[in-house]
């Protein structure tokens, strides 16, 4: 499943940043306010970094450095000459040796893992006992009209889920969408000291077309759309997810689940 994701990650790149962007660099904020230990002064792992929302958000906190892991050389590539070094690796396997980091965080990316455990518990290993690692996931109830209105604009040009989107969607995610599945997720990895922190982030000044931006830049849309043929039929589909979405939607309020752990003794 992995090579596939980074593909699909890779070639989103830096559109991600034009749309998801301005929504995963608020997240990242939140995410990282969840650390249980003060990220002041530490060295911090971005795993998952993508172009790079949790780094940005560390740094603002206080972290002394930061590192960048992803499995999309393509999303580290974004804007690289001015981001903290990074490597292209698999969360499952971290180039790194124990306790190197004082804060790993892992802002919306172990949903991409079939065994999320397995993922925390690799964090964990380059974390250092004092240390946290703070997950964090969509919960089952992150609903939003827009994301039924880009997927029908796009399936009436030809879009179809790639086997990667479809064990993301139906297998993956779920694992960490409700309370009980990061905790699980946490005993799992051998994590004890664990707070599982439910959120609803607001944006109210998102109007449709940077919520149709927003999900034409993801990882599953933005090969396509990068694909059709003209400028003209890229501005048309936008135009018709706008026309799907109407007058008579919702303020987008992204509903998270944050895994917060203290690290402590874990088996490395
Ligand atoms: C939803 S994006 C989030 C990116 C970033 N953390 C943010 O908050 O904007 C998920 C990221 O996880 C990365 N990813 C997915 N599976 C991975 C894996 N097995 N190892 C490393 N990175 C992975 C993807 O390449 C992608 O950049």
């Amino acid at each position: 499943v992995t090579a596939p994701t980074a593909a699909a990650y890779s070639a989103a790149g830096g559109v991600w940043q034009q749309g998801p962007g301005r929504i995963y660099d608020r997240l990242a904020e939140v995410v990282v306010g969840c650390s249980p230990v003060s990220v002041a002064g530490a060295l911090a792992l971005d795993l998952g970094a993508g172009t790079g929302a949790a780094g940005r958000a560390l740094l603002a906190a206080g972290a002394s450095a930061v590192v960048a892991v992803d499995a999309a050389h393509g999303m580290l590539a974004h804007d690289a000459a001015t981001r903290p070094p990074a490597v292209a690796a698999d969360a499952l396997r971290i180039p790194f040796s124990a306790r190197r980091f004082g804060v790993t965080v892992a802002a919306f990316s172990l949903t991409h893992l079939l065994d999320p455990s397995t993922g925390l518990r690799e964090a964990a290993r380059v974390t250092d006992a004092e240390g946290a690692v703070i997950t964090s996931a969509y919960a089952a109830d992150d609903i939003h009209p827009v994301k039924a209105a880009v997927e029908e604009a796009l399936r009436a040009r030809g879009w179809r889920p790639e086997p990667w989107y479809e064990v993301l969607r139906s297998t993956s995610a779920p694992k960490l969408a409700t309370v009980d599945g990061c905790r699980a997720a946490a005993a799992g990895a051998g994590l004890a000291s664990v707070d599982i922190v439910a959120l609803r982030v607001p944006f109210p000044e998102l109007g449709a077309a940077e919520l149709v931006s927003w999900r034409m830049g993801l990882a599953q849309h933005a090969p396509f759309v990068a694909a059709l043929p003209t400028d003209a039929d890229r501005a048309d589909a936008v135009a018709d997810a706008i026309g799907r979405l109407g007058t008579d939607w919702p303020i987008l309020e992204r509903s998270i689940l944050v895994i917060a752990a203290k690290v402590g003794e874990v088996d490395r």
